[in-house]
C-alpha cells in the first residue's frame, strides 16, 4: 500500500493548494479525488486553456473553405467540345447567310443603264454652213450643215471607238487615241481609220425638229467595197 507521505505518489499526498479554500491541508486520509470534480477556474480561465479549446469549432469549418474554389476552377476552363461546336454552328450560320445573300444578288442584277440613243437636234435653221459640236457630250453627235443637206455624224472613231475631237483651226476631225484623222464629211484620210466615220439616222418630228438616233446608223465602207449609204433616205435632211 503507498505510503501518504512518499513524495513520489501524486494527488493524494498534497491536495492543491485553493482546493480547501482556505490554504489548510487536507486531511490525510481524504482522497484527493474531488479535486478532478472541480478543475481549477484559474486554469480554464488562462489564455492557454482558452486556445486549447477554441481550435475545435473551427476546425470543423475549415475543411469546406478550400472546397468552395475548386468548382470555379472547374467552370473557368473551356471545354473543348463546347468550343469545337459552337465553331462548327458559327461556319454553318456563316456558309448559310454567305448563300442567302447571293440569293439575295439575283434581284438586284449588274445592268449598266446607257443613255437613250434618242437625240433631238433642234430646228434646221438653229445651224448655220459647217460642223456644230453642241451636241457632242450628250449625244456623241456632230451636226455638219452644207448648203443642201444636213447630216448627224456619230463621233466613234471607226479604228478602235474613241471619240474624235473636232479641230476649227485644222479643218478636220482628229482621233486623240492613234492619230487617224477625217473631214469635216467625216471621211478617214490619215491614220488607222479604215472608213468613214458612221452617221446617225435622222429626221423632222411634227414640230420641225431634228431627231437623231444613233441605234440606226448609215456607213460607207470603203476599203471593203462596200456601199455607200450616206446618200439613203433618213441619213440626211434636204434644206
Ligand atoms: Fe481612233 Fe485609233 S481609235 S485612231
Amino acid at each position: 500500500m503507498a505510503n501518504p507521505d512518499d513524495p513520489n505518489v501524486p494527488g493524494p499526498a498534497k491536495p492543491p493548494v485553493g482546493a480547501g479554500g482556505n490554504g489548510t491541508t487536507a486531511p490525510a486520509d481524504k482522497p484527493a479525488v474531488a479535486a478532478p470534480a472541480t478543475p481549477k477556474p484559474q486554469a480554464a480561465a488562462t489564455p492557454t486553456a482558452a486556445r486549447a479549446a477554441v481550435p475545435a469549432t473551427p476546425k470543423a469549418a475549415a475543411p469546406a473553405r478550400p472546397a468552395a474554389p475548386a468548382p470555379a476552377k472547374e467552370a473557368a476552363e473551356p471545354d473543348p467540345n463546347q468550343l469545337r461546336r459552337r465553331l462548327t454552328w458559327t461556319c454553318i450560320v456563316a456558309f448559310l447567310a454567305a448563300n442567302f445573300l447571293m440569293f439575295l444578288r439575283f434581284f438586284f442584277p449588274r445592268v449598266l443603264f446607257e443613255p437613250s440613243t434618242v437625240c433631238n437636234l433642234g430646228y434646221p435653221s438653229d445651224y448655220v454652213l459647217g460642223v456644230s459640236d453642241r451636241f457632242k457630250q450628250k449625244c456623241r453627235i456632230y451636226v455638219v450643215r452644207e448648203p443642201t443637206q444636213i447630216f448627224a455624224i456619230f463621233a466613234k472613231c471607226t479604228h478602235l471607238g474613241c471619240t474624235p475631237d473636232w479641230k476649227p483651226s485644222e479643218n478636220k476631225f482628229k482621233c486623240p487615241c492613234h492619230g487617224s484623222g477625217y473631214t469635216p464629211e467625216g471621211i478617214n484620210f490619215e491614220g488607222p481609220a479604215p472608213r468613214p466615220m458612221d452617221r446617225a439616222h435622222l429626221e423632222l418630228d411634227a414640230q420641225g425638229h431634228m431627231i437623231a438616233d444613233t441605234s440606226r446608223l448609215y456607213m460607207w465602207d470603203r476599203s471593203k467595197g462596200g456601199r455607200d449609204e450616206f446618200n439613203d433616205p433618213g441619213a440626211f435632211i434636204s434644206v
